[in-house]
This record gives C-alpha cells, sequence and structure tokens, in this order.
C-alpha cells in the first residue's frame, strides 16, 4: 500500500479516498478537467523524454498544450547566423499535433541562451533587423501552428536600478527600451493569429523582489497598451518558493485585478513548487507543495481571465530543478506526477482548481 492509502485509511477518508480514487481511474487527465472549463492545461518538455514510455503516456494523458523548455530558444535556432534549425522545435511540435494538442513558442527575445555570435554583432553596428528578422522567421515558419508566444521574457530587473526598472541587458543597450515595442510589433505582423504574451518572473513573490517586478512589470505593460502595442497576455511564470518568500495573495490578487484593467489575459507559464528548505517528510512535502499551489491558483483562478496554466515540467523525474538544488537537499518534488508518473497532492490541487469535482481535502494532513 503507498504511503497516500495508509494516511488516508487512518485519518478515516478511507471510503472517501477510495471513491476519490475510482472516480480518478476514470479522470481523463487534466487536460480533460481544463477543458471542461474552456481552459488549457498543459506543460514544458525537452524533446530527448519522449523516448521514455511512461513519460510520453503521461504526457499524453495530462497535456492539453506542450512548451519547448529549451529547443525553442535563439541558441539552438540561430546558433549561426542567418542559418535556422528548427528541428527540435519541430520534434516537439509533431508531437503536439499528432496528440492534437497546443503548442506554446518560448521564447523569441530573452537575455539568456543567445547564440553567441549576436553580441558581437549588435556591438558592430545595431541594426534593429537583428531583432525583427529573427522573429519575423521564426513566428512566420510556424504560423498556424504555435498558438501562443512568449514574445519577451523576463525584461524587468531591479538590480540593473534603471528608473524605468528594466534590464540593462544587451537589447536595452542596443536599441533602448523601445526594443520590447518592436518585438511584439514584428511578432503580430509575422502571424496576426498567434497570442503575444510577455513572460515574467518572481510575479507572484511576497517579496521586496515581487513588489519591484509586480510595480514595474505594470508600468510596463501600461505603457504599452497606451502605444498601441500589439501584447494580448501576461505569462506568470509561477515557480513558487514556499521556504523562501512565500505568497502575498493580497498583492497578487491587486496586481492581477489591474492587468484586468488593461484587457490583458494570464497565462500561468512555468508553474513549479521549489521546495528545498521544507520538511524532510516527503508526504509533508508533497501535501505542502499541493497547499501553495492550491493557494496561488486559487487566486489567479478567481481574480484574472486565465486562459492556461501551464507546470515548468510534468514529473519529478525530469525537473530542471535537479541541477539547481543544494546537494544537502532530497532530490525535488515540484511537478504533479511523482518520478514513477503517478499523482501527488499537487495533480489534484491543479485539477480542483481548474474544477470543482476534485478537491484535494481528501489527502488529510495528519
Ligand atoms: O541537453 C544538454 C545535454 O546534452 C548536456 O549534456 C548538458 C550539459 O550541461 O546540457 C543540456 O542542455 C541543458 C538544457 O537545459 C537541457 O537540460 C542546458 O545546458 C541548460 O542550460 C538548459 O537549462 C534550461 C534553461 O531554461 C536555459 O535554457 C532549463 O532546462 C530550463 O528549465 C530553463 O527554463 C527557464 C525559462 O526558459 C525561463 N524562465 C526560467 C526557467 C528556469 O530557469
Amino acid at each position: 500500500m503507498n504511503w497516500t492509502r495508509r494516511r488516508l485509511l487512518a485519518a478515516g477518508a478511507g471510503a472517501a479516498f477510495l471513491r476519490a480514487r475510482a472516480a480518478d481511474a476514470s479522470v481523463h487527465g487534466l487536460r480533460k478537467i481544463a477543458e471542461q472549463r474552456g481552459l488549457v492545461y498543459g506543460c514544458s518538455v525537452h524533446s530527448r523524454n519522449l523516448e521514455h514510455q511512461d513519460f510520453a503516456e503521461a504526457l499524453v494523458r495530462e497535456a492539453g498544450c506542450l512548451v519547448a523548455e529549451t529547443e525553442s530558444k535563439r541558441h539552438i535556432i540561430e546558433a549561426v547566423r542567418g542559418s535556422f534549425n528548427f528541428g527540435p522545435t519541430e520534434r516537439l511540435l509533431t508531437f503536439a499535433e499528432k496528440h492534437r494538442m497546443h503548442f506554446r513558442g518560448h521564447t523569441l527575445v530573452w537575455h539568456e541562451r543567445n547564440p553567441n555570435w549576436l553580441q558581437d554583432a549588435l556591438e558592430a553596428g545595431p541594426s534593429d533587423r537583428i531583432l525583427t528578422d529573427y522573429i519575423q522567421a521564426v513566428v512566420q515558419h510556424f504560423r498556424g501552428r504555435i498558438g501562443s508566444w512568449d514574445v519577451v521574457n523576463e525584461a524587468v530587473l531591479p538590480e540593473d536600478q534603471r528608473s524605468d526598472g528594466l534590464r540593462n541587458s544587451l537589447w536595452t543597450k542596443a536599441f533602448g527600451p523601445g526594443y520590447i515595442d518592436l518585438a511584439f510589433h514584428a511578432a503580430r505582423a509575422a502571424d496576426p493569429g498567434t497570442q503575444l504574451v510577455y513572460n515574467e518572473t518572481h510575479l507572484e513573490a511576497a517579496s521586496d523582489r515581487g513588489n519591484f517586478k509586480r510595480q514595474h512589470t505594470l508600468r510596463l505593460l501600461e505603457g504599452m497598451k497606451a502605444r498601441g502595442v500589439p501584447i494580448d497576455a501576461i505569462g506568470i511564470q509561477s515557480h513558487l518558493r514556499p521556504y523562501e518568500w512565500g505568497l502575498d495573495e493580497k498583492a497578487l490578487a491587486h496586481f492581477l485585478r489591474e492587468i484586468v484593467d488593461l484587457g490583458l489575459r494570464v497565462l500561468v507559464t512555468e508553474l513549479d513548487v521549489r521546495d528545498w528548505g521544507g520538511p524532510l517528510d516527503l508526504a509533508k512535502r508533497y501535501q505542502e507543495a499541493a497547499d501553495i499551489t492550491q493557494r496561488y491558483l486559487s487566486v489567479v483562478m478567481t481574480t484574472s481571465r486565465v486562459d492556461a496554466i501551464v507546470t515548468w515540467g510534468l514529473s519529478d523525474r525530469y525537473t530542471w530543478l535537479t541541477r539547481w538544488k543544494p546537494t544537502s537537499s532530497p532530490d525535488p518534488a515540484p511537478l504533479p506526477l511523482d518520478r514513477n508518473m503517478n499523482r501527488k497532492p499537487m495533480w489534484y490541487a491543479i485539477a480542483n482548481a481548474l474544477s470543482s469535482d476534485v478537491s484535494p481535502a481528501m489527502w488529510q494532513r495528519d
């Protein structure tokens, strides 16, 4: 008997759990639960992981949308200037299309993961075509097949102390803050039918950093809307860190209401729970990850117009956080499925946020 059943039987929730478990067996997965509410659930993926049958089956069962965790970034697509390698993204997109999944593009303009030649090219003579030609080539190549793009990623940074709160990235240095408008206009021209998203991190954080990110991201988006820049949505990455900065539901709800007032949709784009620093007891850590996921998503879902919930990975077996965890910490458990593709309390928290049919209440705390 696995830990969940034992604890639930002990907690007297056995009957409810068994009923739910039986019902759970008929649940098609987060994809179906989301679709019943007109929403999308998906996850990021690396194409090399599609080779693992149990993972591929879990993807098909659970995901209604895929996004390349790395393979659609410029250092892979244009490693050689002017030569475009769409193969890695195509591999993932073909899998998604075969299983009638949506696909998100991540990301066209970032300060990280640019090809080695780019910095020199910008310094040699910053023609903004270095930015717009790339966007046009990539977005046009996938026109009609990628329904949503992270056009610009993580442009706000407190440490650079600019009055506009922007990161002093290679893009800002080359073209000034106007590079962001340029990017969105180029993306819209390349495929008028795809959703254009500004993606940012730490917006959910209960911290000074989170306050700065929310304040300056809002100012950025307000300016873009005032200038008529074609932007459709904000991507809130949602890398939750319950043991470092927690969650400020009030500040998050206030921010989201401002986003709604701007007429922007919301996507949760990279949800996971960084759990080092949490209890060593796995069941407790699982439950606390589910609790903060439930709290977070209930704020997001009730205060904004959400299109999609995307987790940054599907199974703990393939989380990016494994490489970042402190050596003394146990393997991270940030995602809805465990390493053997079993559903964890976090799965139920997401399912519950997507519908009223499944409640994590049955995961009784001791
Ligand atoms: O595939 C190669 C492997 O062949 C090689 O042996 C290994 C050597 O280190 O590198 C592997 O590639 C790594 C790749 O992930 C796939 O695992 C890259 O080095 C590594 O840099 C890359 O990291 C990704 C990172 O973005 C940079 O692209 C992470 O997986 C990915 O989770 C992370 O995602 C970012 C979002 O794009 C933006 N928001 C933050 C988020 C987390 O940092």
